[in-house]
């Protein structure tokens, strides 16, 4: 299932391109062809950015903490989905802040209780996992994604949607993401962890400029950078590195009877 020989392949032609310095520190924000290739797969997902939104992140997890870490301060609020992936939530609460349910229906967070707890908590940042949500599994449908879209737009909210599970749909049509209607609002995570290979550990988030500034501050004195060899051979793999049709290949390799 995993896709050793690509992984094996690129790995080689990279050390042949770029020798010794895949052994090397190389930027924080990210290898600039990797960049360039994630483009493809966040438009294909209604992320429209440029160079200044983005950065190559440690996986998922490296990207929300670098996020937490440059938004949260002690006492700030995070809203979250009841339920929702337990781990963000002790990010959080590492960073001091206070994580505070909010309800939820069949096709995901409600938005009456979203703005509800948008007027209790003025300032609260929200984390939500609006396709294949960890741990229900629930995809949130368009238009509910624009009824919270709304939500957040009125109160001003930022967002983290965390979207790491985007491509491993086996039926049904993919529904644009919660940035694609609010992107003033919205810091968009997603990762190869679920789709290429969770040990490359190569995540992608993207946010409002200033944002990204201030997570590149920080960044360093977390990890310095995301590895060099990963980033400087995945995009080099081939061309398809980063595209949609690579992910939905990965997600095939892994559905249960190819039916997808
Ligand atoms: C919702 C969610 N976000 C983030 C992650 C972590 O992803 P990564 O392996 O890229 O750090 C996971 C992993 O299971 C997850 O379920």
């Amino acid at each position: 299932m995993l896709p050793v020989e690509l992984v094996e392949s690129a790995t080689r032609a990279a050390f042949e391109r770029y020798g010794s310095a895949l052994l090397q520190y190389g930027e924080p924000q990210g290898f600039a062809p990797f960049l360039k290739a994630s483009e493809t797969l966040l438009n294909a997902r209604g992320v429209e950015c440029d160079e200044n939104q983005t950065f190559v992140s440690t996986g998922g997890s490296g990207g929300l903490n670098n996020i937490a870490m440059a938004i949260l301060e002690p006492g700030r609020t995070v809203l979250v989905e009841r339920p929702t992936y337990t781990p963000a939530m002790a990010v959080f609460r590492g960073y001091g802040a206070n994580v505070v349910e909010v309800d939820t229906d069949q096709d995901g967070l409600r938005p009456e209780a979203l703005a509800d707890k948008s007027v209790r908590y003025p300032g609260a940042v929200l984390y939500v996992l609006p396709t294949f949500q960890n741990p229900t599994g629930r995809t949130m449908p368009a238009d509910r994604r624009a009824d919270i879209a709304e939500v957040i737009r009125r109160f001003g909210t930022l967002a983290i949607e965390d979207d790491v599970y985007a491509d491993l749909r086996f039926r049904g049509e993919p529904v644009r993401s919660l940035y694609s209607h609010a992107p003033d609002n919205v810091v968009y995570l997603t990762s190869m962890s679920k789709t290429v290979a969770p040990a490359l550990r190569l995540g992608i988030a993207t946010m409002p400029p200033k944002l990204l500034d201030a997570v590149l501050r920080l960044k360093p004195g977390i990890d310095m950078q995301t590895s060099t060899l990963p980033r400087r051979s995945v995009p080099r793999s081939s061309a398809r590195a980063g595209s949609p049709t690579m992910w939905r290949g990965s997600s095939r390799r892994m559905a249960p009877n190819s039916a997808c």
